[in-house]
Formats: C-alpha cells, structure tokens, sequence
C-alpha cells in the first residue's frame, strides 16, 4: 500500500516520476504527490486524489524541471486523505523530502519528543515525524544524512520502504527497507538511478535492479557503485544485481478498457504459462522443482496449514478440497490475520503453505515468520517474483500470471488453484492415493482448461446483458457447493469491492439455516450448479430459492436443461472433471462483477478504499 518513486540522475525527472506514480496507482489512490529539485530549490506539489489531478495540478503550480525528484501515491493510515497529508513530507528546515509507504507505529511518541525540541507539524502524518527525527538527528549528532536515516529508523517501531532527499547533498539519495518492498533500477555506468515500490516504473530505461532486503539501506550516489548496509550494524552488503523479467507490454491496458478486463481475458494464456514445463502430459508427469527437492517433507506431513487473505484465501479453500481429495492429506486453511494472532498450533510435521499474488500481504509474511519460528517448513505460492514472502518461504513455486495491475485479483486466482492442483496431482501420484488412470485423466484435462475458458470468455456479451438487468441489485447471494463453495465467496468478493453491492457467498446447503430469509424477487441469486458435484442437491437448492421468487443466475455445465427449466438465466461452462471446476466456473463470475461495475460508472481497477498490495496489517 503506497507506491513510492524517485529518480537521479541527467534526464528530466518529472516524466519519469509521474508515468511511475500512474504504474503504481494500484497501490493506493487516496492521494498523490512530487517533489522535484531543479537545482536550487525543492519544489513541491501534492494534492488529495489520483495521479492525473496531480498532473494538472503541477502544471499550474510548480516549474517541472530537475533532474532529481521524488513521487508518492498513497493509501491512508495516519490522517485522512487530503492535500497536507500527502507525501512528500518536508523537514522543518525544507531542506529534506521524503516518501514512505508503511506504518511508523511509535510515531507519537517521537512526535512528542520532537515537539519538545522546538518541532512544530503540519500534517497528521507519521511520515513527517520521520524525517524530523532524521532532521534532528543529522542537526545534533552532526552527522552525514546517510548516518541520521541509519540512526532514526534504529529508533523507529513498524514498517517502511523509504527515499529521503537532503538539498544540501544534491547528488545522493537514501533508500531503507523494513517489511514493505523497494526496487532500486540501475542506469548505465551509474549516472542514474531509479527507484520504486516495484520495477514498472523504470522498466523502459533499465533492466537491472536491486532489492533491498528488510534492514537494509543503499547510499544512492550519481556516478558511483551503489552502497548498502545493514541498518543495524551499519555493515556492508554486497549488492545483488538482477535482471528484470518484466516488459512494458505486460504493464499496459493493450486495448482493453481496464486491467481487469484485460487480465480477465489473459487467463488462458496465464493457465499456459503456469502449466509450462510442469505438465508433460505425454510423459504423464509433473515437476516443480520446489516440490521435487522437498518431497520427502511432505510425503511426511501429518497436515498442511494454508494461510492467506481474501482472493488469496479462496484459492486455498479450494486447495483444502484438492488436498484432501487427491493427496488424502488433512488441510486447514487460515486467515493470515487471525493465525498470526492466535497461538495456533503448528509442528515440526506441519507443511505450512503461503499464497499471495504480491507476495507482500504484511499479514501473510507474519504468519509465515510465525509458522517457521515453530519449526514448521513454509512453502509459497507467490505470483510477484522475488517478492518478500518469495523470499522468506524455505521454498515454493511461482504462478506465473505476469503482472496483476487491477485490484480485484482475477487472474492470479486461477493461476494459484492451478499450481496447487499441479502439487496436489503430484503428491498423489508420490503417494498413491490416485489410480494410475484418474491421474492421466487428470492431466489432459488440465492441459485443456485453457481452451475452455476462452469458451468461456466467448459468452461475455451474454454475461453483459445479464448484467444490465441487476445492476440496480442492492443485494446479491452466491451459492456454491463442495469444489464450487469457495468459487462462491470469490464471486461475491469480486461483487461486493468493485460494485460496491453486498454480496455474500454461501455453502448452497447453508441455505436453510438461515441465508433464505433474505430470499425475495428482488434477490439476485447466482449458483454454481456443474453437472459434476452434488448437482440434484444444488438443483433442489434452486427450486427453493425460485419458489421464494428469488432470481436465479446458474452457471451449467453446457448442454444442461434440468436447470435452464427454472433459473431466470444460465451461463453455460463446457465439462471437466469436477475438481477442475473452479477453474472454469469462476470466469462468468469475474466478467459479470466487471460488467456490473462498470454499468454503474464505478473505479473497476482502482475501487475505492482498497489497495492492490496490503503491506499494513
Ligand atoms: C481481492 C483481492 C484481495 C487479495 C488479498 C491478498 O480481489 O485482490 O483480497 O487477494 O489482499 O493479496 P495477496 O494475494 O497479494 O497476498
């Protein structure tokens, strides 16, 4: 939450800065602001709202010139949204500017301190506090600002990926990390430098970048090597150059009208990139290294612990039925959130396995830090490559998605049942829960998701006009049983943060323990009813909704006519083998969310009061 950018070194700053805010929008919208050093002055220009307020903005009041600069958009924690609160922050003196995404959770205490001393504020923010203690500390301790950043942040308690920029050190800039992310790009011969909360602002002008790891702290200098050192210790680290994966192409709309249409839409080719070099089919084998190396662990495991949040948490669920179906291996599937607080029971005998797209779900990497202090062996599935949780698991497989801009996770949801499919077909074969002949059944299936799912996708201008006729819905239930339960919860999720119409998702059986009293003909209700899986149950679930005059939106498996007899409308999903399901049914519930939100003019990649990245617990 938050993106942070900055750059030094010989091309304009202010385009380089603003395109970067615009890539890293999706990490919070509440604000945005620049800083810009024209080589005299800091000029500073901020403003409550989107990236492109900010653009006019600047234009009336700033001059865009400088080399050297500084961006932040950003999704509030101490103080509400508006123009004051906004980064960057200024030091008393105006001579330091800083950015931070993450939470100083001390910070009132330091504030006291430096109101003490003479330090007055003009935002809420715990940012500012920040760098008045590095002001303070630089003024007292007569120290360079490398050494005040290393010194404040050993006083601070929480989280931070920080730049701080001193107008008296015009060519140096200080970047630190502490459990929220930071991307350093290095230009050629070090005559410029980069940095960002993640690599897409940079990506057309480098491809070599460095992480920092939490702890850490790099002295930026133009025209020189990079140093980094531990906050700590103050001891040298030596840097770790990588080269970037990522292409502009795979961070931009490419014709479609929003990210999440767009990454919709790339789920075939998501579910190929997932499968590649996993599935050999032909052999009648799969190989995921991370598992391979480690399956003697979890051959031994009495039980996998799955801890996650939101879309995230769904895979899971989805997970837990797989798991236990193929592997005959007992799951738990947990709220990151709630694990991490509550003294749970873990062993040495317990495969703790962690899913988030980002890979820095602040929640998440707690409960996996938790989970390793107990002795307990941590396996991820992360999406964003060298991401925190990546790198704190003892290992994992990636999904392979590529870049997830929008904020209503779509595509990384299948791609993660997918990999998680992938683990579990494997283990049952390791341990001979499958027979020989569902494994190979299970294998041509898979391989053929992805044609399926443009079938799917193919049925999108029949999801839009089912749409048009609910947009008005001031309430919605989703039904889902067994494999589909979790495809439930998702399908309401995605409802309820881009339309902002209530949703719930519900076992289809649940019904009559309580859910049905909202049932009237004004209820859109939308069940998952595949002819594979407790299809006369959930067929009987129908009639009760219908004879309560709910409307019934029902996903079936192509040629159905049992349910097309009663519910108000069906989406035809072609056949698999039930546990594969998930992968398909969840599609019409992503496009008819998409379609809904947009009919009622709302923010589909940006919703309000969300963030892509929840580095804050
Ligand atoms: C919903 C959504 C969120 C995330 C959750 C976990 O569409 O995107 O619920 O799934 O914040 O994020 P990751 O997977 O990055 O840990």
């Amino acid at each position: 939450m938050c993106g942070i950018t900055a750059y030094i070194g010989y091309r304009d700053a202010y385009p380089i800065i603003i395109n970067g805010l615009k890539r890293l929008e999706y990490r919070g919208y509440d604000s945005a602001g620049i800083m810009l050093y024209d080589g005299e002055s800091i000029n500073l220009s901020k403003t409550k709202g989107k990236v492109s307020i900010l653009e006019n903005k600047i234009k009336e009041e700033i001059s865009d010139s400088g080399v050297i600069g500084i961006g932040h958009t950003r999704w509030a924690t101490h103080g509400i949204p508006n123009d004051i609160n906004s980064h960057p922050h200024i030091s008393q003196s105006g001579n330091l500017a800083i950015v931070h995404n993450g939470i100083i959770e001390n910070y009132s205490a330091l504030k006291h301190e430096l109101i003490d001393r003479g330090y007055s504020f003009q935002s809420e923010t715990d940012t500012e506090v920040l760098i008045n203690l590095i002001e303070e500390i630089k003024k007292t301790e007569d120290v360079k600002l490398g050494k005040a950043v290393q010194i404040a942040l050993n006083q601070v308690i929480g989280a931070y990926a920080i730049a701080v920029f001193d107008k008296e050190k015009p060519d140096e800039m200080i970047v630190a990390k502490l459990g929220s992310p930071i991307a350093i790009g290095i230009g050629k011969d070090n005559q410029e430098f980069f940095i960002a909360s993640d690599a897409s602002p940079f990506i057309e002008y480098t491809k070599d970048a460095i992480y920092l790891e939490d702890g850490e702290m790099a002295i930026i200098k133009k025209g020189r090597e990079i140093s980094i050192r531990k906050l700590k210790d103050d001891s040298l680290i030596d840097a770790n150059v990588q080269e970037l994966q990522l292409n502009l192409e795979q961070i931009e709309k490419g014709g479609y009208e929003h990210f999440m249409l767009k990454e919709i839409h790339e789920q075939p080719q998501a579910i190929i990139d997932t499968l590649r070099g996993r599935l050999l089919t032909d052999k009648g084998i799969i190989k995921i290294s991370g598992l391979e190396n480690n399956m003697k662990r979890f051959l031994n495991a009495e039980r996998i612990i799955i801890v996650a949040c939101g879309t995230s948490w769904h895979a899971g669920l989805v997970a837990e039925y797989i798991f236990e179906d193929f592997a005959r291996i007992p799951v738990e599937v947990e709220y990151a959130s709630e694990f991490r607080y509550r003294n749970p029971i873990i062993t040495e005998k317990d495969i703790v396995i962690a899913i988030s797209q980002s890979g820095e779900t602040a929640d998440t990497l707690a409960a996996i830090k938790l989970a390793k202090s107990k002795g307990a062996f941590v396996f991820g599935v992360c999406n964003v490559v060298g991401s925190s949780i990546a790198r704190e698991n003892d290992s994992g497989v990636y999904t392979h998605a590529g870049p997830e801009i929008g904020v209503a996770s779509t595509k990384a949801f299948t791609t993660q049942i997918t990999v998680l499919t992938l683990i579990a077909l494997r283990l049952s074969r390791a341990k001979g829960t499958m027979t020989s002949a569902d494994y190979r059944l299970y294998l041509q299936e898979l391989e053929l998701i992805p044609k399926k799912i443009k079938k799917v996708l193919e049925t999108d201008e029949h999801i839009k006009a089912i749409a048009k006729k609910y947009l008005l819905s001031t309430n919605c239930l989703y039904l889902g049983r067994g494999y589909n339960f979790p495809v439930a919860l998702e399908g309401a999720l995605k409802l309820k943060e881009i339309s902002y119409i209530h949703a719930e998702g519900y076992p289809a059986a649940e019904m009559k323990h309580g859910p049905i009293a909202l049932i009237d003909d004004r209820m859109p209700v939308i069940v998952i009813a595949t002819s594979k899986g407790h299809y006369e149950k959930v067929v009987s679930n129908i009639q009760e909704i219908k004879s309560r005059s709910g409307k019934i939106i029902a996903v079936v498996t192509e040629g159905d006519t049992a349910v097309r007899e009663i519910a108000d409308h069906v989406i035809e999903v072609p056949d698999t083998e039930e546990a594969l399901t998930p992968l398909l049914t969840t599609i019409p519930l992503q496009l008819l969310s998409y379609h809904i939100a947009v009919m009622r003019d709302c923010n589909v990649d940006q919703p309000r009061n969300l963030a892509k990245s929840v580095t804050v617990e």
